[in-house]
């Protein structure tokens, strides 16, 4: 036998719920043959959605270009191939933009790029932020190419900033209770300060300067040195969508304690009718407070996380020796040590960037395909929280955004936690769900997060029988 060697315990002490003990009880009932619906994890593409076809010729033209020469004169001989099945025919605006795409990433997909990613996807994420935010010559900030970095997904990114502001355990991130896991992990495993501030369940996950400032009381008494304070928007898990006092309030407060904010907004587009306010647009002129603003190519209706396309986006960098550059530079060379993001995930980034525009070929495609899963998202979500309403002591409280459902469920059996209901749960039913303690929660309540994915059908038949558990374990 070899001999021990000592490994890094900071890793050592990490968890991930999502992917913890639940997921491998499902993955080992899956392997026994039992129907498992994994509703675990925020994976779309893994419940059945469809990709959008926009996004997939592009890539499929990208990947292999000799097929938009094929495609172009295929299609004109189109009437002699009229007899064909089915035949669909690649859209003139995707063949060209396709062409385009290529023409000016020069060294094609299969090379290393700039580290921060190619400039003409910088440049269309720049235009895609300020058209979202409503930016004009004479209204609001814009953004800069330089300030973004491409990633492979918004996860690294996140974790690249969270590297550069811990050095040891005294520095510490504000982040939301509940939590998206990768923060907390990602602060244990470089040995930093994990400081928890609890935005207000009942009254849908608001937050208020009381909450702020508790937090930030409580680490300085620890003698933490707090750095940043991370917001997602919507929420993994709550699915809460902040509203613009508690934005206000965030900006406010960072401002006061010289804190950097992380903006997560990888579920932007996940909003179901509610309106979505950016950090960057919150921000306005605020020159102070700098801001690193995440989204990825794995959330709202595109849902391609496979392909692990992100970016980032910084203003206002923070001071460091050189100044504002100075502090971009240190970004590009953290970016270099990775040599490059995937090329996939970059053209998934331009194409989420570069939507078809009215009128074009694609549009009609693009638009009823995108409008169609989000609408389909939002029943789903619908159908699981009209099932709350027959489970005794459930609440659920925030209005419905992102993937997921956070029930509070106010009552389990004498000595039961919510893990062990979860895994009652999936054991009796095959419904995968994660305990509302592995994303971090107020002592003494108990939650779970269901992500709303699966097909309808898939629901109807596992929603009663999900009422019929519940009702019967917490009798127990
Ligand atoms: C809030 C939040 N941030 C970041 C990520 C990571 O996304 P990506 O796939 O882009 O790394 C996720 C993934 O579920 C998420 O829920």
């Amino acid at each position: 036998m070899s001999a021990g060697i000592p490994l890094n315990q900071n890793v050592i002490n990490m968890e991930y719920a999502v992917r913890g003990p639940l997921y491998h009880k499902a993955a080992e009932l899956r392997s026994k043959g039992r129907n498992i619906i994994p509703c675990n994890i925020g994976n779309p593409q893994a419940l059945g959605q469809t990709p959008i076809s926009f996004y997939r010729q592009a890539l499929s033209l990208l990947e292999y270009p000799p097929h938009i020469k094929r495609e172009r004169t295929l299609k004109g001989q189109a009437p002699a191939l009229k007899g064909m099945d089915n035949q669909e025919w690649i859209s003139d605006y995707v063949l060209d933009f396709s062409e385009d795409f290529l023409t000016k990433m020069e060294t094609g997909m299969g090379a290393y790029t700039d580290s921060k990613g190619p400039r003409f996807i910088r440049e269309a994420v720049s235009r895609f932020i300020d058209k979202r935010d409503g930016v004009t010559p004479d209204r609001g900030v814009p953004s800069i190419p330089d300030h973004i970095f491409l990633t492979d997904g918004a996860s690294e990114g996140i974790k690249n900033i969270m590297e550069l502001l811990i050095s040891d355990g005294n520095d510490g991130i504000m982040i939301p209770i509940p939590t998206y896991p990768l923060y907390s992990a990602t602060i244990a495993r470089l040995g930093g300060a994990q400081v928890n501030y609890y935005p207000d369940e009942d009254s849908g996950w608001t937050l208020n300067r009381e909450i702020l400032e508790e937090s930030f009381s409580r680490a300085k008494k620890d003698n933490v040195r707090v750095k940043a304070i991370v917001v997602i928007n919507p929420a993994n898990p709550t699915g809460a969508i902040l509203d613009r006092k508690s934005i206000k309030e965030i900006i406010e407060f960072s401002g006061e304690k010289g804190l950097v904010i992380f903006a997560d907004e990888v579920y932007q587009d996940n909003l179901y009718g509610s309106e979505f306010m950016s950090f960057a647009k919150a921000l306005g002129d605020n020159r102070d407070i700098p801001l690193f603003s995440f989204h990825s190519a794995s959330k709202g209706f595109y849902g391609e996380c496979g392909h692990r396309g992100g970016y980032f986006e910084v203003r206002n960098p923070p001071g460091s020796p050189g100044g504002d550059n100075g502090f971009i530079d240190i970004l590009f060379k953290q970016a270099s040590v990775n040599l490059c993001s995937n090329t996939i995930g970059q053209a998934l980034i331009y194409l989420l960037s570069s939507p078809p525009p009215e009128g074009s070929e694609p549009y009609d495609q693009f638009n009823r395909e995108k409008q169609g899963i989000l609408a389909d998202l939002y029943e789903k979500a619908v159908m699981i929280k009209d099932s709350f309403k027959e489970m005794k002591a459930v609440e659920c409280f925030g209005r419905v955004g992102a993937m997921y459902l956070f029930p509070r469920i106010n009552h389990l059996p004498g000595g039961k936690t919510d893990f062990d209901y979860c895994m009652s749960l999936l054991e009796e039913t095959g419904l995968t769900t994660v305990n509302g303690s592995g994303f971090g929660q107020r002592a003494g309540t108990h939650h779970l997060r269901i992500a709303f994915l699966p097909p309808k059908d898939t629901l109807e038949d596992v929603l009663p029988r999900w009422i019929e558990f519940h009702n019967n374990y917490i009798r127990d």
